[in-house]
């Protein structure tokens, strides 16, 4: 049995628009690498080369908390050292926590030997979720550990399920701002009326049913958020600006990247999300926020070791 591995996790798109905390997807990059092996302490060890500052105490590293997890439920006093290579920009809302939370669990699964299956991890990996945000969402580490797009239909108990879908690539932009997923969630309204509900549950069933039946006039009907988008919005410049950009310039839709500040488009080909990459860099760029703008299709593999 190998006895240690290097481990990339895919960045994630969570919501999805409509599908807060229920959608996501995964992208090809960025990611996060670290490189797990088994010490003999019984104790988690923890290294950071990355550029960024990160909590190493094993009570508030979300890559501990979810292994810790896991250790937890096999009764393991096993130890690990982790040590992060690169990572995702914190606080960017393409699934950084969840990308090392994804990586960890990942990472020492294959070195016990499997134990449990990518879809069982999930409830590990959200752990950390739970350390890094106070709420314990499912839908970037679920699409992190099993590619593709997920859904979580429940969540007691944990029900998480794979949906197909045809070619679709995703334009993310983040603008060089940090907005934390803690206070991102603590100004949603905790109340929603019947009305708003009733859109927003149509939509997520016309995603799911799109991306099932590769119908992407349905898939850019229902890519609309009419209960979160508009009041995380008001935390990201010129996000209407830019996302009328990337709808003119051909997007299916167009919306928050998980708790933001990334904006992110879908597109049914390449050279239209190059497009719409540059019409909403331009939007940033014409009031001079510093933006990375970036083109991934969907991942389907997920979590992988790196050879
Ligand atoms: N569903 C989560 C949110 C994703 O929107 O707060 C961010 O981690």
């Amino acid at each position: 049995m190998s006895k240690n591995l290097k481990v990339f996790a895919p960045a994630t798109v969570a919501n999805v628009a409509c599908g807060f905390d229920v959608l996501g997807f995964a992208l090809h990059s960025p990611g996060d690498e670290l490189h797990i092996t088994f010490n003999d302490s019984g104790t988690l060890v923890l290294h950071n080369e990355t550029p960024y500052e990160l909590p190493l105490s094993p009570e508030k590293n979300v890559t501990a908390v979810a292994l810790q997890a896991m250790l937890d439920a096999l009764q393991s006093r096993q130890g690990f050292t982790v040590t992060f290579l690169s990572k995702i920009m914190p606080g960017s809302g393409v699934g950084s926590s969840a990308a090392s939370a994804a990586a960890g669990v990942f990472g020492a699964n294959e070195l016990l030997g499997r134990p449990f299956t990518r879809r069982q991890l999930v409830a590990f990996a959200m752990q950390g979720e739970r350390a890094a945000s106070g709420s314990a969402h499912a839908d970037n580490v679920a699409p992190a550990l099993m590619g593709g797009f997920t859904l979580i239909r429940s969540y007691t108990p944990l029900d998480v399920v794979p949906i197909p879908s045809p070619p679709v690539f995703a334009t993310v932009v983040h603008p060089q701002i940090e907005v934390r997923t803690s206070d991102s969630r603590k100004i949603l309204r905790q109340e929603v009326p019947i009305k708003k509900a009733v859109e927003q549950w149509g939509n997520v069933a016309g995603l799911v049913a799109g991306l099932f039946t590769n119908d992407y006039d349905l898939i850019s009907r229902s890519l609309h958020d009419v209960i979160v988008e508009p009041v995380r919005a008001l935390l990201i410049p010129e996000f209407y600006v830019i996302k009328q950009a990337a709808i003119d310039a051909g997007a299916l839709g167009c919306s928050i990247s998980g708790s933001g500040p990334s904006i992110f488009a879908l597109s049914s080909d390449e050279a239209t999300a190059h497009k719409v990459a540059q019409a909403m860099r331009r939007g940033f760029d014409h009031v001079g926020i510093e933006n990375h703008t970036f083109v991934s299709p969907v991942n389907k593999e997920g979590v992988r070791i790196k050879g």
